[in-house]
């Protein structure tokens, strides 16, 4: 009798362990090797005298119609023109516009001379050419812009975080390039990883300028800044955070009616995406808290009805890595994201992947205990995806057990990709290097929180 109740009450703790335990830790084994960076000599600079390098674009208007296009030349400024024209159109007729130039130093490293040409005014979902350089070292690319701004616009994003110039970084990127599906990244901060190296060898921003180019040449990377970008290091006078980055990578945030680089938004297709930076002041009446304040109000969702975020350091991260370092921006926002409504917050930091279930934590108020994450219907899914592979290398501990905020953890470099297909429904992927590029080890169909708020953990 006793045995048999004893049996019962194990069976009874088994079932509820399964209830608390909602999430999936990937079983998957990776083999754990170095991540070393490939060699500077596996980017060579382009051949020509003065050859244009680095290419990278972005959005450079609010809605879709601009670009900026940015590279760098070696030896000479000149010449600073872009000339363009429409796939379908006369290729005679050669559109020109013209780069800013600007140069930095840090420590001991002078850049080259960085080229940045905003086009505006474009057609929607028209293909481009672009043209850069003289004479013999002269090089084509071209782009798609979006389609008109609009509900029910089918778009794919790309999502690739911490990419960093390794090995495992080159998977990552080649992976995704072999998708035909990703019209543009969203990258969720930590590009070159120059600072890992001494005195932040700036040489490690050309060489992943060069390594990247055959994807940001060709499509919009919509960038945020991550803790890599801040390289602030006064112990070698370097005093100024964010230099190289802000030299590098230009973004429109003017035309979000925000003040720094570090935190914008946009609109493109179906979608408003709004890029905040973790690293910089975020507490009330800073510069960032109240442009973020303002611009919940300007999201329209019969416009734009998929509102993502991206920042850099996880809100809700079950790693051992990173404990809390995102805990006091949540503490700041999470309540608007609830009251907005936010579809997904994308994040890197932690170098692995992780998808948590739609949960929010804002009921606690000091006395009231109430400080556990909650299942919410208008939370967020907050996705980790520092996994691009840089030369930090895995992060492999979990903590223990799953909390059940946490759907899916898997320490595994990858990308993502997320498949808009109309104001109702997304598809999302996650793909492991270690597959071929058409298999998902993470999957779900999302359903906006405005349109059919419904909880799609149950489908
Ligand atoms: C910069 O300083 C480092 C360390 O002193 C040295 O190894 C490197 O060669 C220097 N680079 C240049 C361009 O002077
Ligand atoms: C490219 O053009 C420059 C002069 O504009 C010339 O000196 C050089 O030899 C040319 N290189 C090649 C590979 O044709
Ligand atoms: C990067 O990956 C591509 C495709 O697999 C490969 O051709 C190339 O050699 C790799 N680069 C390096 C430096 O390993
Ligand atoms: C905190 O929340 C509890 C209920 O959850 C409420 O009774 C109490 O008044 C709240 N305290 C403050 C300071 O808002
Ligand atoms: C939206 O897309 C989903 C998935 O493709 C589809 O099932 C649904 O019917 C679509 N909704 C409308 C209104 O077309
Ligand atoms: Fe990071």
């Amino acid at each position: 009798m006793a045995a048999i109740s004893q049996f019962i009450v194990l069976l009874l703790l088994i079932s509820l362990a399964n209830l608390c335990n909602g999430g999936i830790t990937s079983k998957f084994m990776r083999k754990l090797e170095a991540s070393v960076d490939m060699p500077a000599g596996a980017f060579p600079p382009p051949a020509g005298y003065n050859a244009p390098e680095q290419v990278h674009i972005t959005q450079g208007d609010r809605h879709g119609r601009g670009v900026i296009i940015s590279w760098v030349t070696p030896l000479s400024p000149k010449p600073t023109v872009v000339r363009y024209w429409a796939a379908d159109g006369d290729g005679n007729r050669r559109n020109k516009a013209h780069s800013r130039i600007t140069t930095y130093k840090y420590y001991n490293y002078t850049s080259a001379f960085i080229h940045h040409a905003t086009i505006n005014n474009l057609e929607y979902d028209t293909k481009y050419f672009y043209e850069l350089g003289s004479g013999n070292a002269t090089r084509q690319f071209f782009f798609t812009t979006p389609p008109r701004v609009g509900p029910d616009v089918p778009y794919t994003f790309g999502i690739i975080g911490d990419l960093g110039q390794t090995y495992d970084s080159n998977q990552t990127l080649e992976h995704y390039y072999s998708n035909p599906k990703g019209q543009a990244v969203l990258f969720a901060g930590d590009l070159s990883y120059a600072d890992n190296h001494p005195f932040h060898d700036n040489r490690k921003w050309d060489t992943w300028g060069r390594f990247v180019e055959k994807s940001t040449a060709y499509q919009p990377w919509i960038w945020t800044a991550g803790n890599h970008e801040i390289d602030f290091a006064p112990q070698i006078g370097e005093n100024t955070p964010f230099k190289p980055y802000t030299h590098r990578y230009h973004v429109p945030y003017k035309t979000a009616q925000s003040t720094s680089p570090l935190w914008y938004s946009i609109k493109r297709a179906s979608a408003y995406i709004i890029v905040l930076s973790s690293y910089s002041a975020y507490g009330k009446y800073t510069p960032q808290y109240e442009w973020l304040q303002k611009e919940f109000k300007k999201v329209k969702r019969d416009e734009t009805p998929w509102l993502i975020v991206m920042l850099h350091a996880p809100w809700y991260n079950s790693y051992n890595y990173h404990y809390m370092e995102g805990e006091s921006m949540r503490v700041m926002f999470e309540s608007w994201f609830i009251q907005n409504k936010v579809d997904i917050v994308l994040s890197g930091h932690i170098h692995a992947y992780e998808r948590s279930e739609r949960v929010s934590n804002v009921r606690y108020n000091i006395t009231n205990r109430l400080c556990s994450p909650v299942r919410d219907v208008n939370a967020p899914i907050y996705i980790t995806i520092g996994d691009g592979g840089n030369i930090e290398g895995l992060a492999n501990e979990f903590t223990e057990p799953q909390p059940s905020y946490s759907a899916f953890r898997e320490a595994s470099f990858g990308h993502a990709i997320l498949e808009i297909k109309n104001r109702t429904h997304a598809y999302y992927t996650w793909h492991r290097n270690h597959d071929n590029e058409p298999v998902s080890a993470d999957s779900l169909w999302i359903y906006n929180r405005y349109w059919y708020p419904e909880d799609e953990s149950f489908q």
